[in-house]
């Protein structure tokens, strides 16, 4: 037996990278922003006349370590100022599809924080012409196949995001969704029910970050009030059994992030992260990587990590993989064609 066909899932019968890497996926939890990595960040500032706090790559990554959500926003929120024209969300965007088709993804779903760079006056079009089309340019050269899903800042007016979704109106030909992202305590999804409302009626499709710090009611919430199709995160799910079986029951994906969770301590030991648990009661888990620059690791690590601590065993990986293709929201043709390719390469050996 070959070491990628062994069904265990620790020691030295794991499932190997190759075996992760050559399965069919989608990434789609991953905030464009949150792959600014150091030598990028510096190479903008420098082009833009933006002032750093750190002059090399190593003093960049040496901040990188976070003590809870907030933490990482004040810095994540930093970085960003040095995106200031729209070749710069290209070149960003497209160093994010070179280094995710390295790990076999096969289709992505992007976010974007519109109040990030409108609020310092780099206008809405310039960011969304930039990431178009560096997704663009990412499927000629790799063959990703993409969406584009613009998040709301939840702890900034309610005012502002409903004037975001004014712009995005005039981008329906590469906006897709609607997500709810940044500091999750004390800013509950039913806050936003009148701008999901609107971007559902106007044929968005709603996505929103819960139960990442905040509480399981907080999930529950935004399937309640904000209609989303999937939850990005939904830690909180675990403590919850009639919420697990709901989501399953309904097929709400959670688009859990590991490395994400752990550097933020949500779940500081990997070996305690509930997405197995959650795999098992059969809800729809996928796993994604969130912010990559910052957290240590882009898809294919996260589903490694994942692996290592948890002793994931090679019927997980195809699961979660083909959960992540399931999920998306790719049309149902194309799923089925991805999915049946899962299932040959799965089985090959
Ligand atoms: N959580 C919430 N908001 C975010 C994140 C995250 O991990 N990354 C970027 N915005
Ligand atoms: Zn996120």
């Amino acid at each position: 037996m070959s070491a990628t066909s062994a069904p265990g899932g620790s020691g030295k019968n794991a499932p190997t990278a190759e075996f992760v890497r050559s399965l069919p996926k989608a990434e789609l939890h991953l905030h464009i922003e949150g792959t600014l990595e150091p030598e990028m960040l510096l190479a903008l500032g420098r082009r833009n006349g933006v002032a750093l706090r750190c002059s090399t790559a190593e003093e960049c990554r040496a901040q990188y370590h976070f003590d809870d959500l907030q933490d990482f926003l004040d810095l994540y929120f930093e970085g960003v100022r040095v995106l200031v024209g729209e070749q710069d969300f290209r070149d960003l965007t497209t160093a994010y599809l070179d280094r995710v088709a390295a790990d076999g993804a096969r289709h992505v779903e992007v976010f974007f924080d519109p109040q990030s760079h409108v609020t310092r006056g780099v206008p809405f079009a310039d960011v969304v012409a930039g990431i178009a089309g560096g997704l663009r340019d990412g499927e000629k050269e790799h063959g990703i196949s993409w969406r584009l899903i613009m998040c709301f800042l939840r702890d900034r007016p309610v005012a502002e995001a409903m004037e975001m979704l004014d712009l995005a109106l005039d981008h329906r030909d590469v906006i897709t969704g609607v997500g709810l992202d940044s500091a999750e305590l004390g800013h509950p999804p039913a806050d936003f029910a009148e701008v999901y409302e609107r971007a559902r009626a106007a044929g968005l499709v709603a996505v929103a970050h819960a139960g990442e710090e905040g509480p399981p009611e907080y999930i529950a919430e935004a399937l309640e009030v904000l209609g989303v199709r999937r939850i990005d995160h939904g830690v909180a799910a675990v403590g919850d059994p009639a919420l697990q079986r709901l989501l399953a029951a309904r097929g709400i994906a959670l688009t859990m992030c590991p490395l994400s969770n752990r550097a933020l301590q949500v779940t500081p030991d990997l070996s305690r992260h509930p997405l197995k648990e959650l795999l098992d009661a059969g809800v729809l888990v996928t796993i994604n990587s969130d912010d990559p620059a910052y957290f240590g690791g882009y898809l294919l690590e996260n589903y490694l990590a994942a692996q290592r601590a948890l002793g994931l065993s090679r019927a997980d990986l195809v699961r979660l993989a083909r959960n992540s293709l399931t999920a998306s929201l790719l049309p149902e043709a194309r799923k089925a064609e991805l999915v049946a390719e899962l299932e040959r390469v799965a089985t090959r050996d």
